[in-house]
């Protein structure tokens, strides 16, 4: 290391502190999707490092984040695996680059300013999900590649085809015999919100926005839950060889007319003035598209103008990103209060002076924990910055100046900040685990939010199904000290839920009756329903499926639970302590008592994958095995059986005597149909 020029140039420390720094945010952005740093800022210091890497010129790296796109690949810079388990990794024929942004009307202008005259640009909506690259060999889509790190992605093809939107082959003798189309993958608002509200209920932690939220989906392994979490797909880009057209436009209005999902929403501008009325109108009008959008693509139309533009090492010259700003308000921070959840998790909440943003009004925003508080140091009566941009939920960015807040009379003096130190709800001594960021409330049995969340969780709709009993009346039977656990529930008495208020008969008889139908709710949703920390409802069926008794799993240690799919260490100990705990055994004692399952056939395992995402309908008579042989032979594979025939169907299985009408409606609508041998083959 150069120690001299160090000392003389402090240029130099700020030029690798930069570059250290942008590279782990491009980790932390494209391989933990927790990016915790604005984009405004990482532009900012991106200049910057450009600016500091011209004056030094001899500190040229080929690695440093100027010369590269970030990378969502299994092996970062940093030499650790997170992610791409089991992905084939592809060389992109074309490399995957980035966008440059630009947020104003004058950068606008700058760009401008260098392309040729009068070049015609036109301008696309800047969808805020994970690119991705399909393949098209002689019209059959070969493979979907993630940008990877720009020059390599993995294959995700499984994920992908389970896009309704995205054509597995196209039959037409108009079209290359290769070419790639590039767009973006999202998970709609309307999904995104059902798979975090699902998660809330199972306290599992909650995607910060759709874009991540979509990023964890197309990496799963299972392409059937990526097909339940429902994702969609813009496409934007087509390249290859001898494609038609000479314009950017035309050749996305030809792939329209190949059945290529292409938004309407493009427009060719003339001059900066058109770009900026697209733009104003966007701006307003995203809040009611189905899916994220951050900003607006600018894209020189020609193509032969495209091409004498070229580019840099990392973005075209022909295009550039303009970015929306993110909507945010000052209020004033009124006050700090504790929720308690069903696992004792105590955390905090701003309470806001209400404040109008992006069309909804604002009162409550999570501070998430303790350390959160003190690294943006804020405290009641502070004025703090609420930001919504492609998050649902509002969060807390900053706070302003104290001095400039407290000039205005009307601000109560400050006091220090303190997390308590005793549980808001039931007094007990909070505590916090080393390496979690979270304060607990011990007091498992005794703490009511908790007490009344375990059951809720128990009773719930994924668990055991309890009907009638909803939050309410649990509360009020937990107020009548009539549920304190939930064994309590199989010990209620027709007689003392009819007396209550608000209850009648009816309703005592629907709750009874939907006890009685829990005993039949089988096993691996028993062990979900427990609400064991971090055991959520997938874990639990594969936990169910090795230990199909609770005594087989009361006595498995540890490192035994380590080695079932998706329980680590942390969720391994959980599973000890829960059957450590006497008042647990005795719970579980009278469960069983009460006829709960505890005990089950294994649910038996998909036998492959080989047909994971594909919807199968099954027609006419077969020789060789019986059609409820067939839908079970689909369903062990991963695939689905499905009864009538859409464009969403993959292939029929057709036996004999195949209906007329479903025969007629698959060729309609190009719908393959394979025989039984050609299936069994297939298997
Ligand atoms: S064109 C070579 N068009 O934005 C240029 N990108 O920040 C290829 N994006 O990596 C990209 N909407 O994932 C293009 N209409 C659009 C887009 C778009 C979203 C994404 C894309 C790109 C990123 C750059």
């Amino acid at each position: 290391m150069d120690l001299f020029s160090e000392i003389e140039e402090p240029e130099r420390e700020e030029l690798r502190a930069l570059r250290k720094e942008l590279e782990e945010q491009n980790y932390k952005y494209y391989v933990l999707n927790q990016p915790t740093m604005s984009d405004q800022e990482f532009d900012r210091k991106m200049h910057r490092l450009q600016d500091l890497e011209a004056m030094f010129p001899d500190m040229y790296d080929a690695s440093s984040p100027t010369q590269h796109v970030g990378s969502d690949l299994a092996v970062t810079g940093y030499g650790l695996r997170v992610t791409g388990k089991g992905f084939e990794q592809v060389k992109h024929r074309y490399p995957m680059l980035s966008l440059a942004n630009s947020y104003s009307r004058e950068e606008i202008e700058d760009w401008v300013q260098k392309l040729p005259l009068n070049a015609e640009i036109v301008c696309e909506l800047k969808y805020d999900g994970l690119s991705i690259s399909l393949w098209y060999e002689h019209g059959v889509l070969m493979k979907a590649l993630t940008r990877g790190d720009g020059q390599q992605g993995d294959n995700v093809i499984d994920n992908i085809k389970t896009i309704p939107s995205i054509p597995w082959r196209i039959e037409r003798n108009d079209i290359p015999e290769w070419f790639e189309l590039r767009g973006e993958v999202l998970l709609p608002w309307a999904n995104f919100e059902r798979l975090n509200k699902e998660r809330e209920e199972q306290e599992e932690p909650l995607f910060a926005n759709p874009r991540n939220a979509a990023s964890g989906t197309l990496k799963l392994q299972d392409p059937r839950e990526v097909a339940r979490r429902g994702l969609e797909a813009y496409l934007y880009y087509m390249l290859g060889e001898n494609l038609p057209g000479s314009t950017h436009f035309e050749r996305l209005d030809t792939a329209r007319q190949w059945g290529f999902h292409i938004s309407d929403a493009i427009k060719v501008c003339k001059n900066v003035d058109e770009v900026m009325a697209y733009i104003a109108y966007w701006d307003t009008e995203r809040k009611n598209l189905p899916v994220a959008t951050d900003g607006i693509v600018l894209k020189v139309n020609n193509l032969t103008q495209q091409e004498e533009l070229g580019y840099t090492a990392k973005t075209p010259r022909w295009a550039i990103a303009y970015k929306f700003p993110a909507e945010k308000q000052l209020t004033l921070l009124k006050e700090i209060t504790y929720q308690v959840g069903r696992t004792g998790v105590v955390t905090p909440v701003a309470n806001l002076e209400p404040v109008q943003l992006s069309g909804t009004m604002v009162q409550r925003a999570t501070l998430h924990n303790e350390d959160f508080i003190r690294q943006l140091d804020i405290r009641p009566g502070d004025r703090v910055w609420v930001e919504k941009g492609g998050e649902i939920i509002p969060k807390i960015t900053g706070r302003e100046n104290r001095e400039i807040s407290h000039s205005c009379a009307i601000l109560a003096p400050l006091s220090d900040y303190t997390f308590p130190t005793t549980c808001p709800e039931c007094g007990a001594t909070l505590v916090r685990v080393e390496g979690e960021a979270a304060w607990r409330c011990p007091n498992e049995a005794g703490c009511p939010p908790q007490i009344k969340g375990k059951i809720e969780h128990f009773v719930s709709r994924k668990a055991m199904n309890i009907d009638g009993l909803g939050e309410e009346t649990i509360d009020l039977f937990y107020q009548k000290g009539l549920l304190k656990n939930i064994a309590d529930i199989y010990d209620l008495k027709a007689e003392d839920i009819a007396t209550q208020e608000r209850l009648g008969e009816k309703s005592a008889q629907n709750i009874l009756d939907g006890i009685e139908a829990s005993k039949q709710v089988p096993w691996s949703r028993v062990l979900f329903a427990l609400g064991i920390r971090m055991v959520g409802e997938t874990t639990a069926k594969k936990i169910a499926r090795k230990y199909n008794t609770i005594d087989a799993l009361q006595w498995a240690t540890a490192e035994q639970l380590c080695t079932i799919e998706d329980v680590g260490p942390q969720i391994a100990e959980n599973i000890v302590k829960y059957f450590e705990d006497i008042r647990n055994l005795e719970i579980l004692e009278r469960l069983r008592q009460a006829g709960v399952q505890m005990e089950g056939e294994a649910e038996a395992a998909p036998t492959s994958d080989k047909l994971a995402g594909l919807s199968i309908v099954i027609s006419g008579t077969f020789a060789q095995h019986s059609r409820d042989e067939y839908k079970a032979m689909i369903e062990a594979n991963g695939g689905k059986n499905v009864g009538s025939v859409s464009k969403k169907t993959s292939f029929i299985l057709a036996g004999e005597n195949m209906g007329p009408e479903k025969r007629k409606k698959a060729e309609d609508l190009g719908i393959k149909m394979i025989t039984e041998e050609e299936f069994l083959e297939m298997l």
